[in-house]
């Protein structure tokens, strides 16, 4: 009897931690499932941490997270290197090969909602290596103060710190960058990062220097209503859930949980913020095909008092999608990454959609059989075929 009912435990515990619904065309699906067991584990134990009180669940993720911290070492093709851009770390990759010519400059902002993520982790590492040795540029990653520790505006002005202090003319000589071939990269909230300080840097008159183009890997870029259809369809995908998208959000903001929970419910934005709404109106801004089967409701009006003490989700700095046309209409060459599978697909539609509306040049790809995260996963084929097209578009138009 007992050992049938620990058999019957054991299977039940190993169907919850193997089984995720996965579209059918997903390629490698065994490889996903591996990566997503082991995230469950840790965010089962981040959460058990947080509810004894021992530790804050992100925390206890970026602990687990960090194992895959690697070194900065130089290797044959380019040499690494580890130094501050005004006060704000950051890991420099200079190819090694003799050039005649200044070199491109790529400014890489690494993901992980705004509390997770290095640029030492070996797949931000390696990613940057990649690129400074295929496209001959220097690439310049930089690090940002994260959440619990810190909320916004501090990841946001950390960076515009360290790329203010790269767009400066002596040290984009140091480093032998052209002036006129930089530009700005970041993968999810590394993308919403790039986007926030590309508007802002055209608003700053001390700036001299232009950014060339902006790449914006499944960014996230509004807060303001979390049921566009991507969040409802792919609530439970690998590898960011809605409820894990929300938390991220929230945590960005302020670590106490009304404002998550007001999210989740989508009941935060209150009626003197409603104006904002048009700009992440999805029944206008997306293609007909991703509004299937859904339904346009306005998000019905959430307190004033979250919006007074947690002002963030309305800020422009935070949520780019809030920008108007007449800022948008300024924005450098753009390349999108969307994903099908990914709660932020339609975060970047909105976006293709809000820029080429002002004339903005944009090259969008759409991956069909693309997931969240999937362009930075160690071994897979759909990462190699991601890196591929996002190398070469930088290659032609950087
Ligand atoms: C250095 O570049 C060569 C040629 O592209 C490549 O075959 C080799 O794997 C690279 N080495 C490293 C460590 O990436
Ligand atoms: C959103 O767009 C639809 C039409 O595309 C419009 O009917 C609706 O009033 C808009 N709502 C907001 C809040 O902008
Ligand atoms: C657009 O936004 C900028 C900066 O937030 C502001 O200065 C400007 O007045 C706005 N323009 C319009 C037409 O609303």
């Amino acid at each position: 009897m007992g050992r049938t009912i620990f058999l019957l435990i054991s299977v039940v515990l190993v169907a919850y931690y193997i089984y995720i619904p996965l579209p059918d065309d997903i390629e490698e699906p065994w490889k996903i499932i591996l990566g997503n067991t082991l995230l469950k584990l840790g965010g089962d134990l981040a959460s058990f941490g947080e509810l004894l009180g021992i530790n804050h669940f992100m925390d206890t993720l970026q602990f687990f997270l960090r194992f895959q911290d690697v070194p900065p070492t130089s290797d044959e093709n380019v040499t690494v290197m580890e130094t501050d851009f005004n006060s704000v770390p950051v890991r420099i990759y200079i190819p090694k090969r003799k050039s005649t010519t200044l070199r491109r400059g790529l400014f890489f902002i690494h993901g992980g909602g705004w509390c997770l993520g290095s640029a030492a982790y070996f797949m931000y590492d390696t990613l940057s290596r990649q690129t400074a040795h295929r496209l001959d540029a220097v690439v310049v990653s930089t690090e940002y103060g994260l959440a619990p520790k810190y909320h916004f505006p501090k990841q946001f002005e950390d960076v515009y710190r360290s790329l203010r202090w790269f767009l400066q003319e002596d040290i984009l000589e140091k480093y032998g960058v052209d002036p006129r071939r930089v530009g700005v990269s970041g993968d999810s909230a590394g993308g919403n990062l790039a986007a926030a300080v590309t508007q802002q840097i055209l608003q700053d008159p001390d700036v001299k220097i232009k950014l060339k183009v902006q790449a914006l890997i499944y960014p996230a870029l509004q807060a303001l209503d979390m049921n566009v259809p991507s969040q409802q369809e792919n609530s439970q995908y690998p590898l960011l859930t809605r409820s894990l998208l929300i938390r991220f959000w929230s945590e960005y903001f302020i670590t106490d949980r009304d404002l998550e929970k007001a999210m989740l419910l989508n009941q935060h934005v209150p009626v003197e913020f409603s104006h904002l709404l048009q700009f992440v109106n999805w029944s206008s801004l997306l293609p007909q095909r991703y509004k299937k089967g859904y339904f346009y409701k306005t998000p019905p009006p959430g307190s004033s008092e979250l919006a007074q003490k947690y002002p963030g989700f309305t800020d422009v700095k935070a949520c780019p999608l809030l920008a108007n046309d007449s800022i948008l209409h300024h924005l450098p060459m753009t390349y999108i990454i969307t994903c099908q599978y990914d709660v932020l697909r339609d975060d970047g539609l909105m976006y293709v959609k809000r820029l080429q509306n002002t004339g903005v040049h944009v090259t969008h790809h759409h991956i069909e059989d693309g997931f969240h995260g999937a362009l930075t996963l160690p071994g897979l084929k759909i990462t190699y075929r991601m890196q591929n097209q996002y190398l070469s578009w930088l290659h032609k138009n950087l």
